[in-house]
């Protein structure tokens, strides 16, 4: 009789056995979960572009919390969402000990010691420009804009925040921030950087999010063009010499071969954030019936984890959570 030399189906023969042989798990403990603040009191918003994802005011968050936290969510990613009147160039004001994301940050902390608050740091949530950084003459000043990042960093670090994730892209942003830290005897602080964060058209449906398009031009001139993946590995390193403690590449899906690269040539905690675009892609997929939810949010999520992310920032990750527990 003749018969195949190794047979592969052995390997997939039923649930249990291809559980017992699955090279990736999902976990929750490698899950963060990105949330946004925004200023008043019971306040709620639903954003069309993104199904399944609020903003609140922070006595509505600190209850969205202790839901996620049911769940098993044991991080999250917050992002201070000023109202469109109040967006001022002045950044001073966003980085005030009594600001609402300082204030809510503490909130948080005091309510769930334990739940570990990474907080992101741009300004681009803030400003009139809707730009990352500080306008001078319709260009992106890089020097004035790390300044500005440090002391807002600082300020939420000061709130309790467990780790700043730096955004804008900057040049010598981390070690602003992590002189700004040192200087302020906050040892314990990380700093998650964004380090490989590319100029994407999957930000989208979070610019409506967070109101944050810029007002002229693009992000061009600070965020990685798409072409580049060496390019994203000097990032990197940069990061890691100013003192990065976490390193992200961004967005996720349509940089695996980054992020697989990034895994084999550092020796560092390494974050993959599934950007809202891929999210709401999918989303509408599966609502329209053209896709089935589970399976597709799974096989998402394990193709980030294959690649060689230690830590996945992603709006599924209640959806997941709920599929886990199941
Ligand atoms: C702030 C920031 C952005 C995202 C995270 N931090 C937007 C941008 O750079 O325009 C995008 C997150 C997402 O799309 O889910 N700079």
């Amino acid at each position: 009789m003749k018969f195949p030399d190794t047979r592969m189906r052995r390997l997939r023969n039923n649930d249990s056995i291809r559980k017992l042989l699955a090279e990736n798990r999902l976990s929750t403990d490698e899950l963060v979960y990105p949330v946004f603040l925004i200023e008043g009191k019971n306040k709620k918003d639903i954003i069309s572009s993104m199904p399944g994802v609020e903003r609140f005011s922070i006595d509505l968050l600190l209850k969205e919390i202790a839901d996620v936290k049911k769940l098993g969510i044991k991080s999250i990613l917050l992002f201070g969402v000023t109202d469109k009147k109040l967006k001022d160039s002045d950044i001073s004001k966003s980085a005030s000990k009594d600001g609402f994301v300082q204030r809510g940050i503490s909130e948080i902390k005091n309510k769930f010691p334990d739940m570990v608050v990474a907080v992101d740091v741009c300004l681009c949530g803030y400003t009139e420009s809707g730009h990352c950084g500080i306008i001078k003459d319709e260009y992106v000043d890089n020097d004035k804009s790390v300044e500005a990042l440090s002391e807002l960093a600082l300020s939420y670090a000061l709130s309790g925040a467990d780790i700043v994730a730096p955004s804008a892209m900057m040049d010598g942003m981390v070690r602003g921030i992590r002189k700004a830290l040192e200087d302020n005897g906050l040892k314990n602080t990380l700093i998650m950087s964004y380090s490989a964060k590319y100029a994407s058209a999957f930000y989208g449906p979070f610019r409506d999010m967070a109101e944050s398009a810029p007002s002229f031009g693009d992000r061009k001139s600070y965020q990685m063009p798409p072409s580049n993946s060496r390019e994203a590995m000097r990032e990197i390193e940069l990061d890691i010499k100013e003192g990065a403690d976490i390193v992200m590449v961004k967005p996720a899906l349509m940089y695996l071969d980054v992020i697989s690269k990034a895994k084999e040539r550092f020796d560092m905690p390494l974050a993959a954030y599934n950007v809202s675009g891929e999210y709401s892609m999918i989303k509408f997929a599966c609502k329209n019936g053209l896709l089935d939810e589970r399976s597709a949010v799974m096989e998402t999520l394990l193709s980030i984890k294959r690649a060689g992310a230690d830590i996945i920032i992603t709006y599924f990750a209640k959806d997941i959570l709920r599929m886990i527990n199941e």
